[in-house]
């Protein structure tokens, strides 16, 4: 099928590959022209493993191409997916001018009957103004035209693989009409047996809030639970697994940390909530889950000022930068925030990443950023895990030790055995569970 997908970050990205790569046509399209410069060059904008392979598979095939201009991509397309950013407002609702512009570009240039398709996660009722525009802007083939609300489930990081092989395949439409070319677009999952939920658009659209908000609250269970196991001396990451072995639980998204970051979980349930409130809901459980989150770092800094007293003249090594690892998306990373705490109480805080440090950089200029985790924890009296990249996971404990200044390691992530560290001579601060002194 011709498609064409407006806006290529993660989503936009990812969605034009893994279509081309069963055989669409796909035009890719963003305004940035340095973007689309890169990506006609093979080069991905940013990090994230498997897409270069992915992108220069299908440039070469040709099934792939990239504009600036929608009118290279919208008149032919039979299915058009947008996929620009919605950025959160100061309210916390979704921004989405990028939305409005892009129905109205493309509803300009198209020529024929086709399917405008929401991905960028929207708030219920997006469908119905995208509808509204479609109206405004080409009387005449507005009627031909259908609205899809088709979420995407992507994690950074793994989007490729999340995209090649996903959990189910969710299409929103109010009228049959419209899941006719959706289901020819997705036939090579369908055949594959990808579960595909057929649902009115209302329905899809929340449903992907619902997905996001109850993971982020999952989260903020499983690091409010750890406050209490601190207090009671109890063992968070022990009470994790045995809430998981209960399969109504699942023991997925059931980590203590410095909590959730990112582009989606913070942005989307803010605005979920802010959507419940507009529609006469006040849904305070997700105001809970979003303090709790915030909560999560200052329990981590607590945790450092506890075991240097003073901060001034004080070297806190920050290990990871990324809000997770495998990405070099810094957007949201309770590890900045905690960067930033620590900067605040006065330490000298030296970062790294094993991709995000530039980025980090340019986000806090106070912060030193070095090329190596053993730069970063040289002479330091105190070390964070704040990102739980493998690198961490796998370093030379013992080396570890020799190299800083005090034996001082707070674990925002659980990355490491407190019997090990004890066995090391570390102070280890764990998270939600006891420690080791
Ligand atoms: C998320 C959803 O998983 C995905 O389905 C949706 O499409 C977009 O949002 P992503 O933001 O890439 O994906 O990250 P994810 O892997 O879900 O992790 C989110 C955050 O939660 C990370 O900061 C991670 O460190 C944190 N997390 C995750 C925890 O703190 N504890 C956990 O147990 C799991």
């Amino acid at each position: 099928m011709r498609v064409c997908v407006v806006g290529t970050g993660h989503v936009g990205l990812v969605t034009c590959a893994s279509l081309a790569a069963v055989g669409h046509e796909v035009v890719g399209v963003d305004s940035d022209e340095a973007k689309i410069e890169q990506l006609k060059s093979g080069d991905s904008p940013f990090f994230e493993p498997g897409l270069p392979e992915l992108v220069e598979e299908g440039l070469r095939s040709q099934r792939l191409r990239f504009s600036t201009q929608i009118a290279d991509g919208a008149p032919e397309a039979e299915i058009v997916f947008i996929c620009v950013g919605t950025p959160p407002r100061e309210s916390g609702e979704a921004n989405l001018v990028a939305v409005e512009n892009a129905t109205r570009e493309v509803m300009q240039h198209l020529s024929r009957a086709a399917v405008i398709v929401e991905k960028s996660t929207v708030p219920a009722g997006t469908s119905e103004r995208i509808r509204r525009t479609l109206q405004r802007e080409r009387p005449d083939l507005a009627p031909q035209v259908d609205v899809v609300s088709n979420p995407e489930f992507l994690r950074e990081g793994k989007a490729v693989e999340d995209a090649t092989n996903p959990d189910r395949i969710l299409i929103g439409a109010d009228g049959e009409r419209a899941f006719v070319p959706m289901r020819e677009l997705y036939k090579p999952w369908i055949d594959r047996g990808v579960p595909v939920f057929e649902t009115n658009i209302a329905t899809a659209e929340l449903a992907k809030h619902a997905c996001n908000a109850f993971l982020s609250t999952k989260i903020s269970f499983v690091n409010a639970l750890a406050r209490l196991c601190e207090r009671a001396g109890a063992d968070v990451v022990a009470v994790a697994d045995v809430m998981g072995a209960d399969d109504r639980i699942g023991r997925q998204f059931l980590n203590a940390g410095l909590g959730y970051g990112g582009y989606c979980f913070p942005k989307d349930l803010l605005a979920f909530e802010r959507l419940a409130s507009r529609l006469g809901y006040e849904f305070g459980l997700l105001r809970e889950v979003a303090t709790i989150n915030d909560d999560a770092v200052r329990a981590a800094v607590e945790k450092v000022k506890d075991a240097l007293w003073n901060m001034e003249d004080k070297r806190i090594a920050v290990l990871g930068l990324a809000f997770k690892p495998d990405t070099d998306d810094i957007r949201l990373s309770p590890s900045l925030a905690l960067a930033r705490q620590l900067l605040d109480e006065g330490a000298h805080v030296v970062g790294y990443d094993p991709v995000a440090g530039l980025e980090a950089k340019g986000e806090i200029p106070d912060l030193e950023v070095v090329n190596t985790m053993w730069e970063a924890c040289e002479g330091a009296h105190c070390v964070v895990i704040a990102t739980d990249w493998q690198e961490f996971k796998d370093a030379d404990l013992e080396r570890l030790r020799s190299t800083m200044a005090y034996p001082v390691v707070v674990d925002g992530r659980n990355i490491y055995e407190p019997a090990e560290m004890n066995r090391l001579g570390f102070t280890y601060y764990p998270t939600g569970r006891p420690v080791v002194s």
